[in-house]
């Protein structure tokens, strides 16, 4: 089974996608920390996708798409997967098709208004080590800037600054929303409303995932919420 969520930036994709994993087993692949660890490490895609990482715009295609490819190929995605940020347009949507095709597809459009979107990237923290995702306000480390998981570093990331964050609304807009129409023709197509706690919007998503699981064989038409 593929997991796709789609949403804004900040609209809790990345922390959504870790109450999946959590519950359900599936690995998270978040392609934004994929570039983040490619770029920290210095690989060869990581020194391709600086110059372009951190700006707000999306990075090549091909740059993305290799990362995923090699990341899907590894055994814990034989089961399944959640994709957190990947497809971002809809030429990588038609990538994905191809790159490993899936008869089980789920893709949630986590909808949460600008207002809110850009209050919780501001009030972000990240664990520059493992990536663990906080919140100043709601979800604030327990020992202050030492990441509960893994005792790294956490801090706020290179693109959570106010000139960036109106260029990655931006971008979403123009080039990420359109995949609502691809998938609400094409796929099993859920809505989900983001703006309320981490419990209430996940309760949304563990509705639609727990009838999935029950039923054998491919999920067939859209439940109502
Ligand atoms: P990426 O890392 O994917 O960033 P993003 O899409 O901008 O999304 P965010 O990670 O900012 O937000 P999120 O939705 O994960 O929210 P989170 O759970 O952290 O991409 C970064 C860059 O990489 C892109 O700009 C692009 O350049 C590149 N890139 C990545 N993928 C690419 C691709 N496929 N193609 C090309 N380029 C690509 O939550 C945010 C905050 O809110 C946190 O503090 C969290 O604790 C809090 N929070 C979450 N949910 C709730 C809630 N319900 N209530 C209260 N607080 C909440
Ligand atoms: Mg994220």
């Amino acid at each position: 089974m593929r997991l796709i969520l789609l949403g804004a930036p900040g609209s809790g994709k990345g922390s959504i996608a870790d109450m999946i994993q959590q519950k359900y087993n599936f690995p998270k692949i978040s392609t934004g920390d994929l570039l983040r660890e490619a770029v920290k490490r210095q690989t060869e895609i990581g020194i391709k996708a600086s110059a372009q990482l951190g700006k707000g715009k999306l990075v090549d295609d091909d740059i993305v798409i290799a990362l995923l490819k090699e990341r899907l190929s590894q055994d814990d995605c034989r089961q399944g997967y959640i994709l957190d940020g990947f497809p971002r347009n809809v030429s990588q949507a038609v990538n994905l098709k191809v790159i490993n095709e899936q008869k089980n597809e789920i893709v949630f459009f986590i909808e949460t208004s600008e207002e809110v979107v850009i209050k919780r990237i501001m009030s972000r923290l990240t664990c520059s080590s493992c990536g663990a995702i906080y919140n100043i306000y709601t979800k604030p480390p327990k020992n202050n800037l030492v990441c509960d998981v893994c005792g790294g570093q956490v801090g706020q990331r290179q693109d959570d600054k106010p000139e960036v964050i109106s260029e990655r609304i931006r971008t979403y807009h123009k080039d990420t929303l359109p995949l609502v129409a691809f998938y609400e023709s094409s796929g099993h197509f859920y809505r989900i409303d983001g703006n309320g706690t981490r419990d209430e919007v996940f309760a949304q998503i563990e509705h639609v995932l727990d009838k999935a699981m029950f039923r054998k064989g491919p999920v067939k038409d859209q439940d109502s919420l």
